[in-house]
């Protein structure tokens, strides 16, 4: 956990998303909270980050998670690096919204744009309008007309009809002055006044407050249903489907352990090469990289370059992984076949695929190990060597 980032001379437009939720409304059995959940291979979070990450004009983004999903975020987070600091929140989303506040070092005058981690598919343009209006408000919400017409309701009988004339749906991101809606969220909390959003604090602190157009596709994930749907959407956008190829070869020599999928195990001899020579590791990355048609791993990690000396080969898969997520696709599945006539990796597999699978950010399920010796045959039956062989199937978005 970061302290919060320092204050600048510059303005700061400071992002605060919520994340503290428990996501009970979505809850499916063994599944983390929606905002940690995957949706087309990159997490709700994420995808929350991502959008404000794109914006030039947003200076920091912090995060508000609730205390004991530290391990949650970090594994929901491809790109860390994008967020200044995670506080922790409250167990409303009220007083998550006022930690979150009162942890930033903003200035009052500084921008704060609160934003719900649950709606991960705002846009830039959306983002940008709140912010345009800031310029000459002092509170913006993303808000869109109502269209259903509304009932109230006791038990299942209608009991009226509301008049949608003046009604909108607010979204999030809310934009305000950091120290007015700041003083409003604390003045709020020591009055125990609870509220939904943020614009309702800051209209009872007497704020006005301005709605821009807000997006249809802004939605709330709040249901299983919600996710699932999300998930086939986010997929839907990544049809250009690719298959890559990978093989290495290494040769045993003097050791008393062997590097294979990201596991050492023990054994008679030690695999000789640059790296820790982990074949498997090696031709999965070359897997990727030719589903990307980006080189390959000797191009990418130079033998002749000191740096590889001795180095963990998943680094080179992370890498690999990494140029997968910037291209803004997501990774299908990996599958992998050792041929070699020791040692016997059928007791390592389980350890082998959780590895691999962690490393390439994937459920193990989308992990293949298989073995095989080669009857004896050639160099490999002479356990002069083994061999890898891998494929991975990736999804991109669209491209030429
Ligand atoms: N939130 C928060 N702290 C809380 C409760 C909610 O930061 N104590 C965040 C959620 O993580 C979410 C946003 O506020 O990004 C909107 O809340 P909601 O959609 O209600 O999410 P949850 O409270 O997690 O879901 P549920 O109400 O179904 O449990
Ligand atoms: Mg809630």
């Amino acid at each position: 956990m970061e302290e919060a980032s320092k204050v600048s001379e510059f303005e700061e437009i400071v992002a605060l998303i919520v994340a503290a939720g428990s996501g009970e409304r979505a809850r499916k059995d063994g599944a983390p909270p929606k905002q940690f959940t995957m949706i087309g291979g990159r997490s709700v979070l994420q995808r929350a980050v991502d959008a404000f990450a794109q914006c030039r004009r947003v200076t920091q983004i912090h995060v508000v998670i609730a205390p004991g999903q530290e391990a949650l975020c970090e594994a929901a987070l491809i790109t860390p690096e994008a967020v200044a600091a995670i506080h922790i929140g409250g167990a409303t989303r009220q007083e998550s919204v006022r930690r979150g506040l009162a942890a930033l070092t903003a200035r009052p005058g500084d921008k704060v744009l609160i934003h719900d981690a649950a709606r991960p598919f705002v846009s830039k343009a959306l983002i940008d309008r709140v912010i345009d209006a800031l310029e000459t408000h002092e509170a913006a919400i993303p808000a869109l007309p109502v269209t259903d017409t509304l009932k109230r309701v006791a038990g299942d009988s209608v009991v009226g009809t509301v008049s949608r004339d003046a009604l909108q749906a607010a979204q999030t991101p809310q934009g305000f002055l950091h120290g007015a809606i700041r003083e409003a969220h604390e003045n709020a909390a020591r009055d125990e006044q609870a509220f939904t959003d943020d614009a309702a604090v800051a209209e009872w602190a007497g704020m006005r407050v301005v709605t821009v157009p807000g997006d249809r596709t802004n939605i709330k994930l709040t249901t299983a249903d919600d996710l699932a749907e999300a998930n086939a959407g986010a997929l839907a956008a990544l049809p250009d489907i690719r298959v890559g190829f990978g093989f290495d070869v290494h040769q045993f020599g003097p050791g008393s352990e062997v590097w294979l999928g990201g596991v050492a195990i023990p054994h008679t001899h030690g695999l000789a090469g640059h790296s820790d020579a982990d074949v498997i590791l090696h031709a999965l990355t070359d897997a990727i990289l030719g589903a990307l048609g980006d080189g390959d791993i000797g191009q990418h990690f130079p033998p002749s370059d000191e740096r590889w000396k001795g180095a963990a080969s998943s680094v080179f898969l992370a890498d690999a992984v990494a140029r997968v997520s910037a291209r803004g696709g997501v990774i299908a599945n990996l599958d992998i076949t050792y041929v070699g006539e020791a040692p016997r990796l059928t007791p390592h597999r389980d350890a082998i695929r959780a590895r691999i699978a962690e490393i390439a950010g994937i459920s193990v399920g989308r992990v293949g190990v298989k073995a095989t010796t080669n009857e004896k045959l050639g160099f490999i039956g002479r356990a002069e060597g083994a061999v890898a062989h891998a494929v991975a199937t990736i999804r991109l978005p669209l491209s030429d």
